[in-house]
Order: structure tokens, then sequence, then C-alpha cells
């Protein structure tokens, strides 16, 4: 294995093992009866399936995101595993499948990090091993409905920063800003669809958006699909505005309830910072001294500027990374490097 760290980007990289679990059930009076296997890894990459399965037919499918960190200190740690493996039970009852059980995710977390602890890239090469949990429909149905059996896996890849080289507007090269295009002729979810939860079929739905900001060097603004009058997410991350002593982001049904804004907020509220979590209309954004997309991926990342095409408007935000964010951003870093005290317990340390 032969590995540059710093010149990781935020895509796949094989590594030793992936860990898998299965279920096998039935539904029984609207419930689903049925047991988890205990996870285990594997070397073998491919998971075999019939052609018919849930999951290739009708999108029975969710995901999850997670980072784990070397720190300063030499240790390793996972970022509150069980705020994902939380929110992929709300994914996996939203979908009509079997949820993973708390304990079998973790359990499968660690042993992937376990199996995989030469592709934990070392303190300060800015990379980190991304996991990502996958919960896939396996029966074999031609007919539309839920299926029964479903297969739980852990992806583990080394992962460089996720905005490095992409877009190239920007000021400082460490965290680049990046410049969204409001996009009114593409919706990523629906108001009362499945927006809240990490399933696939919301990533697909949004190509057709995310691709065409791509195409011109830009990210995807995507507003409320009912009214598309408010900010939802930022391509496949949250929004977060700062206005004076005041931390802003979406109150929306439609969007991804973001782990990394949830610690933040916290994180602002500690500093005195006032949070408040509402529906912000899209002019709002001209009254802001700072925008970030935040997710587990990017952590924050500044917003320069917003281009509204049909309203032939461009709103600027800031030219270069803005103080308040940055500080937010370190003080969330320094938790998941070991360099502060993590007084939440976010951090799980894999011996
Ligand atoms: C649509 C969307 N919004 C927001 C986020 C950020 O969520 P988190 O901070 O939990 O990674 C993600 C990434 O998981 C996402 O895919």
């Amino acid at each position: 294995m032969n590995i540059n760290w710093e010149e990781l980007k935020f895509s796949y990289t094989e590594t030793d093992y992936i860990v898998r679990a299965s279920f096998h059930g039935q539904w029984k009076d609207g419930q689903l009866v049925g047991e988890w296997t205990e996870p285990f890894a594997t070397q073998d990459k491919i998971l075999p399936m019939h052609v018919c399965a849930t999951a290739l037919q009708y999108g029975q499918e969710a995901f999850e995101g997670l980072k784990v960190f070397r720190g300063v200190d030499d240790k390793i740690r996972v970022f509150r595993w069980r705020a994902n493996a939380e929110r992929m039970q709300r994914s996996a009852v939203g979908l009509y499948m079997a949820p993973v059980p708390t304990d079998l995710f973790g359990k499968a977390v660690k042993l992937a990090v376990k199996k995989n602890i030469a592709f934990i890239p070392p303190y300060e090469t800015g990379a980190t091993l991304y996991l990502r949990p996958l919960l896939i429909g396996t029966t074999p149905k031609l007919g539309v409905g839920p299926g029964w059996d479903f297969e739980f896996v852990i992806i583990p890849s080394p992962v460089g920063p996720y905005y490095k080289s992409r877009n190239a507007h920007t000021g400082n090269a460490s965290i680049p800003c990046q410049t969204f295009i409001v996009n009114r002729h593409v919706d990523r979810a629906a108001a009362y669809g499945t927006g809240q939860l990490k399933v696939g079929g919301n990533y697909a739905a949004s190509f057709r958006g995310t691709e065409a900001a791509h195409l011109l060097g830009y990210d995807c603004l995507f507003l409320d699909s009912r009214y598309h009058r408010y900010i939802d997410e930022c391509s496949a991350a949250n929004f977060i505005g700062i206005r004076g002593n005041e931390y802003l982001t979406p109150r929306s049904t439609a969007i991804l309830p973001s782990i990394t804004n949830n610690s933040l907020m916290t994180l602002a509220k500690e500093r005195g910072l006032k949070v408040t979590r509402r529906h912000i209309p899209l002019e709002e954004l001209a009254t802001l001294q700072e925008a970030g997309a935040c997710g587990t991926a990017c952590v924050i990342s500044p917003i320069d500027k917003v281009i509204d095409p049909d309203k032939n408007i461009t709103y600027t935000l800031s030219s270069a990374p803005g103080p308040v964010l940055m500080e937010l951003r370190q003080a969330l870093q320094d938790i998941q490097y070991g360099r502060a005290k993590d007084k939440h317990r976010w951090c799980t340390i894999i011996n």
C-alpha cells in the first residue's frame, strides 16, 4: 500500500476490508419481524444480489457518512457514530427497511476501523478515514412494495478534503470559498418527501441540479420545493448564515438534519451566539456577513457568492473565509483531532 495522503481527494480508495451483516425476516401484520446476523469483515467488495432486489428496482436503500480521525495524541477517534446510527434508523423506517440496531452499528464501525488501521491517515495530512454505512433491500421482487431481506455494509475509504481543487474561484487555498447557483427548475426533495432521510433517491434526484452547477464551476443551492422562496440545502450540505451575533440555519421538512450542523450549533451557543432555525428567504443573503455549507465531508466551506440567474442577482458574501465560521470550524476540528476537551463526548476512541 502506497498512499500519498496529502494528494487524496474526496473519492473512493479501496481498503483491505469492508464489514457486512444481513437481515432476513418477514412482514407480519404490518411489522417486519426477523434477525440480524453478527457483523463480519470480508475482503470481497462484490455483493452478489438478485437482479430484482428491491434496492435495484425501487431504490430501497439508505446510507450514511462519518469520519475517523487520527489525533494529535495518535489516538483514533470516531466522531458521533451513534448520531449516524440513529439517522440511519430513521431512514430505514422511512423506506420500510429493517433498522440496524445501534449496538450492531457500533460493533460494525469498530470492526471496520480495526481491520483497516493502516488506512487511517496520519495526523496533519488533512486526510481522514471516511466510513460509508450502506443499507440495501435484497429481496427479489417485481411487484411494487418493500422487501424483507436487507444487507448492511460499511465501506471505509481514506479521503482528502471535499473542496480542494474543484472550484478555484477563491481566496484561501486551504479552505476555499464556494460559489453557489440557485436552480428553481430542479427540486432535491419534496416538502413532505424523503428529504430528511439519507436515501439514495434524493441524491440521484439532485444530480440534474448539481451537475448543471458543476459545469459552470459552481455548486447548487436548492430552494424549498413548494414556493422556491426559502433556502433548503447547499448541494449535499446544510446552509449556515452569520449576521452579527446570530447563527442562522434553515428549518425545513425537506433537509437532512446534519450532524455537523447540530454540533456547530452547540459550539455556537457555547460561544454566546444566538442560534436561530427558521425559514430563510433567499433575499436575506443580502443581510448576512458570512455564509457557509456544512457537513461531514466539507466541515464548513465558506460561501463567497450566490448567483440567482432567474432574477439576475448575485449576492456577494465575502471574498475570504469569515472569522465566526472559521472559529467554529476550528473548534469542531480541535475536538475531532483531540486538541480540545471533548466535553460532549462526541468522540469514541478506538484502542
Ligand atoms: C443532503 C445533505 N445535507 C447535509 C449533509 C450534512 O450532514 P452531516 O453533517 O451529518 O454529514 C449531508 C451529508 O451527509 C447531505 O448529504
